[in-house]
Parts: structure tokens; C-alpha cells; sequence
């Protein structure tokens, strides 16, 4: 994150006050929530901060399992529980793992995130405070062109 002026998510909280989240509060949401993952196999932990339009956030992490290919990514179960709430418009997603640099999330959750703004930003982030932005229409291009194209 740059220094100077945090960049914040206005939003609305229960009552009618406006409250803001920075960048900075969501990374630390993002690695709280990667600090219970279920990741006993790689123990590698991720966690996913999402922002809704409406200014909720909405946390996921990864949940492994022992027949391996039915784990479930950070990401993906942040979009889960989103939706699963009445969530289905986003700002933005910041991504914390435990690495020396920022881990970016896989093809499938790109996708998934896409399916509902390909151009959210995308905040990839260390337990150690370094991060980096993108769009997610940088990480994915043409998400959706052509697959529903047919009569
Ligand atoms: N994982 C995520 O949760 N998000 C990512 O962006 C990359 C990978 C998880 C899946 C699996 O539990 C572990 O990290 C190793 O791939």
C-alpha cells in the first residue's frame, strides 16, 4: 500500500452513521480470517476480505479436505457467504497469505470473482503489510466472452 492517506471504503455500518474501512483494516481482516483456515494438507493459509457495494465485509478462508480436490479456496467461500447473505455487488477483495511476496488467487477463483465484477479491485497482501493492486480484468481477460454465445 502506498504511503500518505490511507485509501478508505465509505460505507454505511448498521445504523445510519457512515463508517470507513481502509485497505489496512481489510488486510487485517483478510489475515485474521486466513489464521483459521482448515488447511492441515498444504498448510498453506489464505484469507479473503470482500467489500460490498452496501459497504459489508464479508470474509472467507480456505477449507481443505482429505479427498483433495474438494477444497474450497479463501476466496471463493468469501463470495460464497456474500451471496449467501444478499451480496452481489463488489468494490474490491484483498487476499492475505503468509508468503514473502503477495500470493494471487487461482484461475477458478478469478472466475468466480468475475462472474459478478470483472473489474473489482483485486488487493493481493502478506501477513507482513506488503501489497499490490490490481483489476481484476488485469488477472482475467475476456472472463465471459463467447460462452453463453449459442441459439
Ligand atoms: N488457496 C486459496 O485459498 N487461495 C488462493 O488464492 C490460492 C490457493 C488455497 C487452496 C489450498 O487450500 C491451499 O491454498 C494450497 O493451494
Amino acid at each position: 500500500m502506498p504511503p500518505g492517506r490511507p485509501r478508505t471504503e465509505q460505507h454505511r455500518g448498521l445504523g445510519s452513521k457512515f463508517t470507513q474501512v481502509t485497505d489496512k483494516e481489510l488486510l487485517d481482516k483478510a489475515i485474521d480470517v486466513a489464521k483459521r483456515a482448515y488447511a492441515p494438507y498444504s498448510k498453506f493459509f489464505v484469507g479473503a476480505a470482500l467489500v460490498g457495494k452496501d459497504g459489508r465485509v464479508f470474509e472467507g478462508c480456505n477449507v481443505e479436505n482429505i479427498s483433495f480436490g474438494l477444497t474450497i479456496c479463501a476466496e471463493r467461500n468469501a463470495v460464497f457467504a456474500a451471496v449467501a447473505a444478499g451480496c452481489r455487488e463488489f468494490t474490491k477483495i484483498v487476499i492475505a497469505a503468509d508468503t514473502q511476496e503477495p500470493a494471487s488467487p487461482c484461475g477458478a477463483c478469478r472466475q468466480v470473482l468475475a462472474e459478478f465484477d470483472p473489474n473489482m479491485e483485486v488487493i493481493l497482501g502478506t501477513f507482513s503489510g506488503k501489497t499490490i493492486a490490481y483489476r481484476l480484468s488485469e488477472l482475467l481477460p475476456r472472463p465471459c466472452t463467447g460462452i453463453l454465445d449459442r441459439p
